[in-house]
């Protein structure tokens, strides 16, 4: 088996104008794949692990062989990071239910909840994500990992993040 760029439910311009639709193509098709390419090469001589879900690999990390841990680390937590954020965009949306209900639990009201968030995006120095996260006491909590770490790798459940890597918003050639 090997990993594939899950297919992107929506088009390059729906995202716009808060991404424009060349920084989101650029994004999935030659950076997210670029992951996956990377995890695919790492595990070649592995087919053990190679019939495990992304998850399942960076969720047990201590399993992974020394050699190969790193890697995974990068790319299997670059592939999974990515799945998540495509699936988690949207614009015109309004938060509600539980999730609304826990925010403004948490951070009083859901303009609070933004204005940690951003900062927390912005304060990140280098390459890395913003979380908002079900942590280990299964409270709400806003995390930054670096690089490509995955919260998933800490026991805790991604929500809400905001990829703080250069390539998600300032455009390059390639
Ligand atoms: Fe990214």
């Amino acid at each position: 088996m090997t990993y594939e760029l899950p297919k992107l439910e929506y088009p390059y311009t729906s995202l716009e104008p808060f991404m424009d639709s060349k920084t989101v193509e650029i994004h999935y098709s030659k950076h997210h794949q670029a992951y996956v390419n990377k995890l695919n090469e790492t595990l070649q001589d592995y087919p053990d692990l190679q019939e495990k879900k992304v998850e399942d690999l960076l969720k047990n990390l201590k399993e992974i062989p020394e050699e190969i841990r790193q890697s995974i680390i990068n790319f299997g937590g670059g592939h999974f990071n990515h799945s998540f954020f495509w699936q988690i965009l949207k614009k015109d949306t309004k938060f509600s239910g539980k999730i609304s209900k826990a925010i403004e639990k948490k951070f009083g009201s859901y303009e609070k909840f933004k204005e940690n968030f951003t900062k927390s995006a912005l304060g990140l120095f280098g390459s890395g994500w913003t979380w908002l996260v079900l942590n280990k006491n299964k409270e709400l909590e806003i995390i930054q990992t670096k690089n490509q770490d995955s919260p998933i790798s800490q026991g805790m459940k991604p929500l809400i993040t905001i990829d703080v890597w250069e390539h998600a918003y300032y455009l390059v050639k390639v």
